[in-house]
């Protein structure tokens, strides 16, 4: 799992926030089981902004990359279109905490109740991320619709972890 939903790094526009909520739906983890044992991705109820996650890491992860794919529909809409994509070094974002920009700040509302080392390689075995909530640090300009985020999760080159997670995000 590691650096969830890290990579939206749009930048954000603090001058005119609106606030946002956001509701999931659906929260779904796929997994490659040389890589993960057991694993439970829940949404957290009943408010349902929140999001747990455990693994168990069979191997320790040396090398991150994250591709974060952004799409959304009209409520009254079909098909999902891109909203925003992009691939970034999971090492270097976990390792770099103190840093600005919307990237960490999403990152710090990942890790806030988790066991996650700060640094690579990350060492196997059981590690969770409890009540993740990106609502606080959303970035004003996300758009009133219906959102599909997925994040795949590569280690060592290989493809270990994806989440597909649906929503709403409505204004307040
Ligand atoms: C994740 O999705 C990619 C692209 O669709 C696929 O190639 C890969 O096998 C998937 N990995 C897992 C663990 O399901
Ligand atoms: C979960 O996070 C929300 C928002 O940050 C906070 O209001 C709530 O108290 C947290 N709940 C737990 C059980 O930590
Ligand atoms: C990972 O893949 C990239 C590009 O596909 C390649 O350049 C790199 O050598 C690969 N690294 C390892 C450790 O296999």
């Amino acid at each position: 799992m590691v650096i969830f939903i890290v990579s939206l790094s749009f930048s954000s526009n603090s001058a005119r926030h609106r606030y946002l909520k956001l509701r999931w739906s659906s929260f779904d983890c796929r997994v490659h089981t040389d890589f993960v044992s057991e694993y439970k991705c829940h949404v957290v109820q009943p408010r349902r902004s929140a999001l747990n996650v455990e693994l168990n890491l069979l191997q320790e992860l040396r090398s991150i990359k994250v591709y974060t794919l952004i799409s959304t529909k009209p409520p009254s809409g079909v098909i999902y279109r891109k909203l925003f994509d992009n691939s970034l070094d999971g090492c270097r974002v976990i390792s770099q905490l103190s840093q600005k920009g919307i990237t960490y700040k999403i990152y710090a509302s990942v890790i806030k109740s988790s066991n996650q080392p700060k640094i690579c390689p990350i060492k196997k075995g059981f590690i969770y991320y409890h009540n993740i909530s990106v609502e606080e640090v959303m970035p004003s300009f996300v758009p009133v619709s219906h959102l599909m985020t997925q994040v795949n999760f590569y280690a060592q080159n290989q493809s270990y972890l994806n989440v597909t997670l649906k929503g709403c995000v409505m204004s307040n």
